[in-house]
């Protein structure tokens, strides 16, 4: 069991690629927090998989977008399994309007959850997490920009710059800050943001010729949560079927 008695925080993780995250941790032993929004009859069938098959995870419910929120999902995480050993930024949220139709208040909102929950979970997660701990930012290929979507962009190119800059600071105390940037993977996000109707034209764009899934994300999680990746820290790893290239 690589995660043998962790415990991971995973934002978002009542569907989509944190639920694929959470339940692959807990797979490998972690106690898992489930953290959600408005989900919660998916954040609990997600901890009760996790409960069947062996496991150990409780559902929090708490807006990371907020610092009220983020204190609430910390206190929680402590009173349930005792510390943080494994944090994943992954709850996030994406318009991907074009300039003269984006609006303050989704870019505000886009800003809040996508940039300063990560900042001040991992300033708040950081200060009380122990030499070998690992925290994880699911950013986007996005970063990279594009026509359409810049405040999303915008905003995971902030978290790249910024898994970075903590990667530098934390490096001293044990802790590795690495972040994933997804191709496009099917979840709701996906079809909310409007990528359906552009599939063809991005699995064609795709040397692997399909769509990523949650648990392809989970997987290069699991590697840099666990041991296995004891090395690298600051990283950006692109997975994208071969749409995007380093
Ligand atoms: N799907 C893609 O193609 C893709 C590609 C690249 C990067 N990503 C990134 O991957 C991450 C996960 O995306 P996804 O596609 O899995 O999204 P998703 O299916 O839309 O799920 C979003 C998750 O975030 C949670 N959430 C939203 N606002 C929240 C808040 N204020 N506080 C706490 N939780 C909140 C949701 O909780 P509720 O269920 O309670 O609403 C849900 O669990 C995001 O950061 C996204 O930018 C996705």
């Amino acid at each position: 069991m690589k995660l043998h008695n962790k415990v991971a925080i995973v934002t978002g993780g009542s569907r989509g690629i944190g639920a694929a995250i959470a339940r692959e941790f807990a797979s490998q032993g972690a106690k898992v927090v489930v953290n959600y929004l408005n989900s919660q009859e998916k954040a609990d069938a997600v901890v009760a998989e996790i409960i069947e098959q062996g496991g150990l995870a409780v559902a929090v419910q708490a807006d990371v977008s907020q610092l009220s929120g983020i204190d609430l999902l910390v206190k929680r995480a402590c009173e349930a399994f005792g510390g943080v050993d494994i944090l994943v930024n992954n709850a996030g949220w994406a318009t991907l309007e074009r300039l003269q139709d984006i609006t303050f208040d989704d870019t505000k909102k886009q800003f809040e959850l996508n940039v300063f929950g990560p900042i001040f979970l991992t300033q708040k997660i950081s200060a009380i997490m122990a030499s070998g701990s690992v925290i994880i930012n699911i950013s986007s290929i996005a970063a990279k920009g594009g026509a359409g979507g810049s405040i999303y962009c915008a905003t995971k190119a902030a978290l790249n710059t910024l898994t970075k800059c903590y990667a530098a600071e934390l490096g001293e105390k044990g802790i590795r800050v690495n972040a994933i940037a997804p191709g496009a993977v099917e979840t709701d996000l996906y079809i909310e943001a409007g990528l359906v109707k552009r599939e063809a034209e991005i699995i064609g764009q795709t040397p692997l010729k399909r769509l990523g899934q949650p648990c392809d994300i989970a997987s290069l999680a699991l590697f840099l949560a666990s041991q296995d990746s004891s090395w690298i820290t600051g990283e950006v790893i692109q997975i994208s079927g071969g749409r995007f290239m380093s």
